[in-house]
């Protein structure tokens, strides 16, 4: 990969110190086989995409495909008003990916193959600045605490139906830490975003407001990073210690397609990693699913 139009974006904290990492390459005409192919080499193995009813089959299961075009019409655009582009428009609610794996990602890479004339940029917020600058009562609410994710809950709260039934029982809502700590240098983040369901062992409501209070505080508007897309650029990030979204864009005038490669993540931040049923999952996930 050539490193034309190099660019890193180190958020700084207060202290002036470096505080999440995304990389923009600029120019980067990759195709599905060479994105996989650098990918891996550089930064080890990838993950599996998910299946769902809203994403096509036709790519390599260690891609994950974003675009509105209509994968039966090669010429029609999606509206946002399609089932698949509904599921799409999760990427829309800040998040990190895969959060709601036993393991979850380490890094991402995005490439934007083709891009719209406005709209569709890519915003980022770094977990650690969030951690550092909270205030100190909220710091010890946090640290210490697990926090329950599921993508069924994060679609859930987008639209009813997004996953087959049978696929649904195979989507295990997950224990992370919600301060999460870098093992190599111990830094510390909060680590939260859509999937992000229930504080264990909080009143449900109480633990609602303390996520939103988190999440508010984290995606604070002057701490975000907003990637505007040029065709061809590559964008990496480190989904440890950034949270992330993609922008609305006009989709049935403009195509968007996006092609993301996922580094896998090499241990669960909680142990351990599988949640236990309690009565917030009636409704959300199926009866009879997950450790009673
Ligand atoms: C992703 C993602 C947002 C976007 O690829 O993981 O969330 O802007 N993308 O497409
Ligand atoms: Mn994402």
């Amino acid at each position: 990969m050539s490193m034309t139009g190099f660019r890193r974006w180190p958020l700084k904290n207060t202290a002036g110190r470096i505080s999440g990492v995304v990389l923009v390459f600029h120019d980067q005409r990759l195709t599905d086989e060479s994105q996989m192919a650098f990918s891996e080499r550089l930064f080890g193995p990838l993950e599996s995409t998910l299946k769902s009813s809203g994403k096509e089959d036709r790519l390599h299961p260690k891609l994950v495909d974003l675009s509105n075009i209509d994968p039966d019409h090669d010429t029609k655009l999606m509206g946002w008003d399609d089932r698949r582009m509904i599921y799409q428009s999760g990427n829309q609610l800040w998040h990190t990916d895969s959060s709601f794996k036993p393991v979850p990602a380490m890094a991402s890479l995005l490439s934007g193959r083709e891009v719209p004339p406005s709209g569709g940029e890519t915003e980022f917020v770094s977990m650690r600045h969030a951690y550092a600058t909270l205030p100190e009562a909220t710091r010890r609410q946090a640290d210490g605490r697990v926090v329950v994710h599921s993508i069924l809950y994060s679609r859930s709260t987008i639209a009813k139906g997004l996953f087959d039934p049978e696929h649904e029982r195979e989507l295990l809502p997950v224990r992370q830490a919600l301060v999460r700590v870098n093992p190599v240098n111990g830094r510390k983040g909060i680590y939260i975003g859509s999937h992000a369901w229930y504080i264990e062992g909080m009143d449900p409501a109480e633990s609602r407001r303390l996520l939103d209070e988190l999440l508010a505080h984290t995606t604070r508007p002057e701490c975000v990073f907003q990637h505007h897309w040029r065709q061809w650029d590559l964008v990496m990030w480190d989904n440890r210690c950034v949270h992330h979204r993609g922008r609305p864009w006009d989709a049935t005038a403009y195509k968007r397609v996006m092609r993301r490669t996922t580094i896998a993540g090499d241990r669960p931040t909680a142990e351990p990693p599988l949640a236990t049923r309690t009565p917030v999952w009636d409704g959300i996930i199926a009866q009879g699913v997950g450790i009673a």
